[in-house]
């Protein structure tokens, strides 16, 4: 029952920014708010704006809009100004003008700063650097005053390289590996800091530690480009503060003023993968703070970059997001002075230790190594790291201190700590776990512990990979934005975390790069690297730039993002529409060394060839290029462009006949593929591309169910068929298959993994092998997302949960009870509020389902046995917690 009252209206977000947030790119950002029950007809809401620019007193507006205008309303106010603060409240109000319920909580924010409020330089070393990478890294500090006690103050931070500052002594903010990784020759973030209560009346300092980052850090594989961006660091500070006395106060980072000043630091080098060296004994206590004699340091050199590139980030930052306990610490050699650790953190993911470094001589080295498993004798397992072997050392200036890399980044569940003066104990270790800071939307609980900690993995190898930009692993050395890994995981993701912002920001570097190399490149941000130098078009890789903007649409339901990505969508299809036959079917061999790479990783190829699957290219890359010529029809349709959506209406018909002329075989229920694999079978299946013809889709779900059971259960697909096996079976009643694989736990499967101690997804379904070695391919990591897809299922089928209409205006409700599950839930933080689906199975064999819906949704719940899929109905449930029998 509705109750006026009772109605709670949430403060409202702005754009997909999560929370408060400073420094927003939008002058006239969008407000999105939900209700916990669906407001009475009638309703309006006031939105209430206290805004101020720097300098000048608060002006207090108020607009009103139906209670229905709440996702992304546009700004309803004048555009706010370059630096100007703001804060909303929500009130909602009757159809007589009469408040209803409390208002909302307050929601601050603040605009960024506009390039024509750029004053600040890029400055950095003055000194001519090495020629190479692993250089010695610099400070940079400054000293003013400020003439009264701070009211506001406001840093603006950015650099090429990574910038960490601090002021009067003390860190600014909690953000790393700042500013994060762009295309920086196009575009660099630009980072907003509330630093009020780190200044006073009087002499101040800030200092700032700079470090290559992915800038000018070696990045990549086959020995990776060092200097890529640039070969010279340099930051950018601007500081604006308002006294309490009315004065503003700007300093700006410049080489020109003689204020700023820089030396080398006590980090000797650092790289993201290789690890960084840090000797304290060439710290200078007091450097970030006034009073310090900076004599010796030379002024600062200026390095020019275009302040037009600069851009108010989207995202939000990376940032410590939780800690690890170590489960053992074993000595494993040494005595006394110097012994040798291994340290369990029982969780594989990205993450550094801070350590509490005390008993050592001055000069006394500390060496810090970490991997993601063990070798079968114990020993860290460093040579599938490759050149990122994540080595820290520390070298002491004799003093107690707690010491972290800053500028590296690793990722394991095994440390190893040599020259460690006598015992090592849990108090002495701090270990922080780090990824970009998104909010998680997405739970799945079931009767079968093995299956929740597969979604666990999933989770912890999305929160790994999902650092600055979405990549294929966090720990060897390459870290890229693989732009196939995210086209597959991107539903996943989804689901579990809020990545419109994460994404959408990595998107705005696809099309740069696609505008930059005429097509998509393999990974994004993109760098020249070994075979991969020249960017190509092929398949899943290059889909993912209609993929990944579809996928945010149906989850967030705004089309904005798809108004942004247009350009992007309509270059790839127009692109590769010229490589077809004319029958539709991409079979000409993309112009690069491995040609399309189809089902990566299937399970019979060979550890040192990943491209040799059982399933014919051609097949893969127009079966997946079919359904991004689908999502493109669809984007046209969302964005008013009937003649697009028209034009891909039918290229996607022509290929759709010309794909199964070439690739089916025989008629009814004999008819077979000409791959008669399952990742042939499944991505026809869940691309739509039989669904013009039931009886072939039938039968293709038969002998994809039937290719199942003769497999024994084991999974036989790489990247390309792994996460469309089992919505395909499902989609054609086969959930018993679907369960099968699931839950086998023989090698390949989901659950070997698990049982052989995974902490994650794995890149190969045998990265570790069944007598506990590492495969001995050159590519193996313990970390990938990739095959974690399989989450989509487990939400959608176990769970039940499926978004049918864009940001789950209406969404689907149908739980596949099997597996031997006796219950299973999942919820999900929809743009509307919390949707639930949990289930039961009772004594009497009736299964209870409990229905969330939240306010502005609708959940259609399936009626009847999925193993008839033609024959099942449906029943629309709106807002609203409902308790229900499910039949089965
Ligand atoms: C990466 C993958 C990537 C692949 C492409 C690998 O080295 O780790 O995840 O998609 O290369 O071939």
């Amino acid at each position: 029952m509705n109750t006026d009252q009772a109605i709670v209206i949430s403060a409202p977000e702005v754009e997909h920014y999560h929370g408060d947030v400073l420094g927003i790119g939008s002058h006239k950002p969008r407000l999105s708010w939900t209700y916990s029950e669906q407001p009475p007809q009638g309703t309006q809401v006031a939105i209430n704006l206290t805004r101020r620019m720097p300098g000048s007193d608060p002006v207090q507006q108020e607009a009103e809009v139906d209670a229905g205008d709440n996702m992304f309303l546009d700004w309803p106010f004048e555009p706010l100004r370059s630096r100007e603060r703001a804060l909303v409240t929500l009130a909602m109000l009757n159809a007589d003008g009469a408040p209803l319920g409390a208002p909302s909580p307050e929601r601050h924010f603040d605009v960024g700063l506009d390039v024509t409020d750029r004053i600040a330089d890029f400055v950095g070393p003055s000194w001519p650097e090495a020629e190479t990478d692993h250089r010695h890294l610099p400070l940079v500090r400054a000293e003013f005053e400020l003439p009264a006690a701070p009211r506001s103050a406001r840093l603006y931070l950015s650099a090429l390289g990574l910038v960490q500052a601090e002021i009067n002594g003390a860190r600014v903010g909690s953000d790393e590996l700042t500013p994060g990784w762009t295309v920086y020759g196009r575009r660099l973030e630009c980072w907003t800091y509330d630093v009020t209560e780190q200044l006073s009346q009087g002499a101040n300092a800030m200092g700032f530690w700079l470090g290559d980052g992915w800038y000018r850090g070696r990045l990549g594989f086959d020995g990776g480009m060092a200097n890529f961006y640039g070969d010279r660091i340099g930051m950018f500070a601007q500081l604006e503060v308002e006294g309490e006395d009315g004065s503003i106060t700007h300093i700006y980072s410049n080489s020109w003023d003689r204020t700023w000043k820089t030396t080398l630091g006590p980090i000797v080098c650092s790289d993201l993968y290789e690890g960084e060296t840090y000797d304290a004994r060439l710290e200078e206590p007091g450097w970030s703070s006034p009073g310090f004699d900076d004599s010796a340091w030379r002024p600062v050199a200026e390095v020019s970059y275009d302040p037009a590139k600069i851009e108010n980030p989207q995202l939000q930052a990376v940032r410590m997001q939780g800690r690890n306990q170590p489960v053992s610490i074993t000595r494993t050699g040494g005595s006394g002075k110097s012994s040798s650790w291994l340290i369990d953190f029982g969780q594989n993911c990205s993450q550094r230790m801070r350590l509490h470094m005390h008993g050592l001589a001055e000069g006394a080295r500390i060496s810090i190594r970490h991997a993601e498993v063990l070798e079968k004798d114990g020993t860290l397992a460093t040579r599938t790291l490759r050149r990122g072997q994540e080595h820290d050392q520390y070298i002491s200036n004799g003093q107690d201190a707690w010491w972290e890399p800053r500028f590296a980044m690793h990722a394991f569940r095994y440390a190893s700590i040599e020259g460690w003066p006598g015992e090592l104990t849990a108090e002495d270790i701090d270990c922080r776990v780090y990824h970009s800071t998104m909010e998680r939307t997405g739970w799945f609980d079931s009767s079968n512990p093995l299956l929740n900690k597969l979604h666990d993995n999933v989770l912890w190898s999305m929160r790994s990979n999902f650092l600055s930009i979405p990549t294929d692993c966090p720990q060897r050395d390459e870290r890229m934005g693989w732009t196939g890994d995210i086209d597959l995981f991107a539903p996943t993701a989804a689901y579990l975390y809020d990545v419109q912002a994460f994404l959408s920001s990595w998107l705005k570097d696809v099309r740069i790069e696609q505008e930059a190399h005429g097509t998509i490149p393999f990974f994004v941000p993109f760098v020249p690297l070994g075979v991969w130098a020249k960017p190509s078009a092929i398949a899943i890789w290059g889909d993912a730039a209609v993929a990944v903007p579809w996928t945010l649409y149906m989850e967030g339901g705004d089309r904005h993002i798809l108004d942004e990505s247009w350009d992007l969508v309509r270059g790839w299809i127009d692109e590769v529409r010229a490589y077809l036959s004319p029958d539709g079917v991409w079979d000409r061999r993309p112009d690069y060394v491995l040609g399309q790479l189809g089902d990566w990783l299937d399970p019979t190829a060979p550890p040192d060839d990943p491209a040799q699957a059982m399933t014919q290219k051609e097949l893969v890359a127009t079966a997946y290029f079919a359904r991004s010529v689908d999502y493109a029809s669809r984007i046209a349709q969302a964005l008013g462009k009937p003649t697009e959506a028209a034009d891909y209406r039918s290229l996607h018909e022509r290929m759709v006949t010309g794909y199964r002329n070439r690739f089916v075989v025989g008629d009814g229920p004999d008819m077979r593929m000409t791959s008669d694999t399952q990742c042939a079978y499944a991505i026809s299946i869940a691309f739509g591309l039989f669904d013009a013809e039931p009886g072939l889709k039938q039968a293709a779900g038969q002998r994809l169910a039937e290719l199942v059971r003769e497999s024994g259960g084991k999974v036989s697909t790489g990247f390309a068929g792994t996460p469309f096996v089992l919505p395909a079976l499902s989609e054609t009643g086969h959930d018993a298959e679907a369960y099968s694989l699931l839950l086998s736990t023989e090698c390949p499967s989901w659950l070997y993994q698990v049982k052989m101690g995974a902490t994650t997804t794995w890149e190969r379904w045998d990265s570790m092998q069944p007598d506990g070695s590492i495969n001995p391919g050159g590519m193996t990591s313990f970390n990938h997302y990739a095959l974690g897809s399989v989450a989509e299922w487990m939400h959608e089928r176990i769970g039940g949960l499926r978004a049918l209409e864009p940001g789950w205006s209406l969404f689907e409700v149908d739980p596949r009870i099997g597996g031997g599950l006796t219950k299973a839930s999942t919820r999900h933080l929809t743009p509307h509020g919390m949707a639930e689906s949990s289930w039961r199975l009772e004594e009497d064999g009736r299964v209870r389902l409990r229905l969330v819906v939240p306010a502005g949704s609708v959940a259609r719940v399936l009626i009847g046995s999925p193993a008839a899929p033609g024959k099942r109905s449906s029943k629309d449930y709106p807002a609203g917690t409902y308790d229900l029998v499910v039949e089965r």
